[in-house]
């Protein structure tokens, strides 16, 4: 996720474009960039770091005078955070400048036709393609405006994947945009227009904004907003925009973590993207245990949210890959006598910042022992990436909230992809196919989790809220998710909430079960017919004989259950709903549950939510 702005008006754009930029810098804050039209041409000013590090570089003795430009805030895919990867990109005789937020999937074949053509590439972004793809489709006829239009049409007709770009062109007085799958919006103002990834850019400057819808392609000059789609004009609604910048930030949703648990679907969607095509999973990386896997196995180290959804992958990669993987708190591994065979060991570093102290000094220790090394993180370029041999993205984009939530199950979906990877899987044909079909529904599985059962956590959270203690229980793929819906309770309501395996309640805890003691347990079984159901089927009964064990100490119990599943009802005292899926997949609808159900108790309580007291968002200190 990047944030991208315009600006073509009667004022100083580059203030402009920097003050908007700011505004949505929550997109991306890796690099930033400007691009203003001069009287001599295309000035551009980019650099690594953040928009305020940007704008102390730019020498505003020197006074840019230019009435129109684009702007970026970046937050890497492609390429690591640098001068050159920034944005705006420009092409070969530095006319045409564009800033995109997306990607372009077949940048790669189109970067090499455009090298046979003779053009020259500085970047390693997909984005730098679109500069010189326009610059090709440029024909010598019609006026400025036409032509810089029609080129950016062609050049959009040979794009896949999503973007939402903006073209500035030198000797034309206006801004040509466009969107696929990106969000885009034009800020209406008197004698000027502004063009913008999200409402937060233009709120200072105007309140009137244009949604534009998939595939619109826009020409926005001071004076005029020309839309068409398909071709054809057409006509998009003005709305007046009622909400302040706080809320707009936050798209609306009161807290950045809100925000971000409705952004799971999403996470999922850009996770599965790049990674896997029609029947086909590659991640891109050489793990060095393909083939012939007997005598290797894998090891995780994480902490936090992280160390839970590497447990999580334990289970989906011993149950699809039937690898061995072991599992280490980063911060206990470093200072163990851990007995690792590195030739045959492949170590996966799990981090969401790719900051963590923790986690970074376990990578390091790892390559101490010989072991090739992995790094799953979110952010291009951390440093997990520069010490890890290969690396494995998430594409959860940027997560503001201190309660890790949509990037957590974007390393699911990690897992699921490597599990399922062809090279280590030792699954049937059909049943691959089943199970990616399964994954690809998983965006949709979220969304309706966030849609119907919304309503119903929010009333189990007012009653969870009125407890000071509280147990959360699940088993094998599950377990995981219980410790993380504890963990997530406990970090933001400040309720002291445990995880445990339910079979281990009776070997201590129980003592501690009263009618004040409300337990989540997480009773989701499979949707019948599919995988293994047997498995499946036996947890479940096993996970109703605990419930049975927990009410029989006079516990309240609020189930996760699926839809259609009326036996559940017999032994607990309240259900979340969520959809029925693939039993090794429930870990997310019930990842998505408990999310908000921790998110809407912490709101009850009135706790201060996106910055739970004591804690940050990325600990790199040990
Ligand atoms: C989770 O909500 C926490 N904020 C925390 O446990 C976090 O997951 C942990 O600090 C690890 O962070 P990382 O994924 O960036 O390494």
């Amino acid at each position: 996720m990047c944030g991208i702005v315009g600006y073509v008006g009667e004022r100083d754009a580059l203030p402009i474009i920097l003050q908007s930029l700011k505004r949505i810098e929550y997109r991306g804050y890796d690099s930033a960039g400007v691009a203003c039209i001069t009287d001599n041409g295309i000035e551009v000013y980019k650099d690594k770091g953040k928009v305020d590090d940007v704008i102390e570089k730019i020498n505003y003795s020197k006074s840019i005078s230019s009435n129109s430009g684009i702007g970026h805030c970046r937050w890497a895919t492609h390429g690591a955070p640098s001068k050159t990867n920034a944005h705006p990109h420009l092409d070969g005789e530095g006319e045409i400048a564009v800033v995109h937020n997306g990607i372009i999937e077949n940048f790669q074949s189109l970067k090499e036709e455009l090298l046979s053509l003779g053009c020259t590439f500085v970047s390693e972004t997909d984005t730098e393609v679109i500069p010189h793809l326009i610059n090709h489709c440029l024909k010598n006829s019609g006026n400025v405006e036409w032509q810089l239009k029609e080129a950016v049409k062609e050049t959009l007709s040979r794009l896949t994947g999503s973007y939402a770009i903006i073209v500035a062109a030198k000797g034309f007085d206006g801004l040509v945009a466009a969107r696929k799958e990106s969000p885009l919006i034009i800020g209406v103002g008197d004698r000027e227009n502004f063009i913008a990834s999200d409402v937060p850019a233009v709120l200072e400057q105007t309140n009137r904004v244009i949604y534009l819808d998939e595939g619109d392609l826009a020409v926005v000059k001071n004076d005029s907003v020309y839309i068409e789609n398909g071709g054809a004009k057409v006509t998009r609604a003005e709305r007046l925009i009622s909400w302040t910048i706080e809320d707009a930030e936050k798209g609306g949703y009161e807290h950045f973590m809100l925000k971000e648990i409705h952004e799971e679907p999403k996470a999922i969607t850009d996770t599965l993207r790049g990674y896997l095509t029609e029947d086909e999973i590659t991640l891109g990386i050489d793990l060095g245990i393909e083939g012939d896997t007997k005598g290797k196995s894998i090891l995780m180290l994480a902490c936090g949210t992280s160390y839970y959804a590497a447990l999580c992958g334990k289970h989906i990669i011993e149950n699809l890959a039937k690898v061995p993987v072991q599992l280490e708190l980063a911060s206990e591994f470093n200072y163990s006598d851990f007995v690792l065979d590195g030739a045959n060991v492949v170590v996966m570093a799990i981090t969401q910042s790719g900051e963590t102290a923790d986690t970074l000094m376990a990578l390091k220790k790892a390559k101490r022992y010989g072991c090739k090394t992995v790094a799953i993180t979110n952010v291009v370029g951390s440093s997990a990436t520069r010490i890890a041999d290969e690396t494995i993205y998430t594409g959860a984009g940027p997560e503001i909230g201190v309660a890790a939530t949509k990037s957590f199950v974007a390393q699911l979906v990690i897992f699921y992809l490597l599990g399922l990877q062809k090279s280590l899987a030792k699954l049937p044909e059909a049943a691959f196919l089943e199970h990616l079909e399964e994954l690809r529904r998983m965006p949709q599985i979220a969304r309706l989790v966030l849609d119907e059962a919304n309503g119903n956590i929010q009333k189990h959270a007012r009653y969870l809220s009125k407890y000071d203690h509280a147990f959360f229980v699940g088993r094998g793929v599950n377990l995981p998710i219980a410790l993380e819906g504890a963990l997530k309770l406990k970090e933001i309501s400040y309720i002291h909430a445990e995880g445990y395996a339910a079979g281990e309640l009776k070997h201590g805890p129980f003592a501690l079960l009263t009618e004040d003691t409300p337990v989540v347990a997480i009773l989701t079984r499979q949707t019948l017919g599919k995988f293994d159901q047997n498995a499946s089927q036996n947890i479940y009964e096993k996970m109703l004989g605990n419930v049975k064990e927990i009410k029989a100490r006079g516990a309240p119990v609020i189930a996760i259950a699926e839809e259609g599943d009326e036996e559940v009802e017999k032994y607990v005292d309240a259900v979340i709903r969520v959809p029925g899926t693939g039993t090794i997949f429930s870990p997310i609808p019930n990842t998505v549950a408990l999310h908000l159900l921790a998110y809407w108790t912490a709101k009850e309580r009135g706790c201060e939510i996106d910055k739970p007291r004591n804690l940050a968002k990325s600990v790199t200190v040990e």
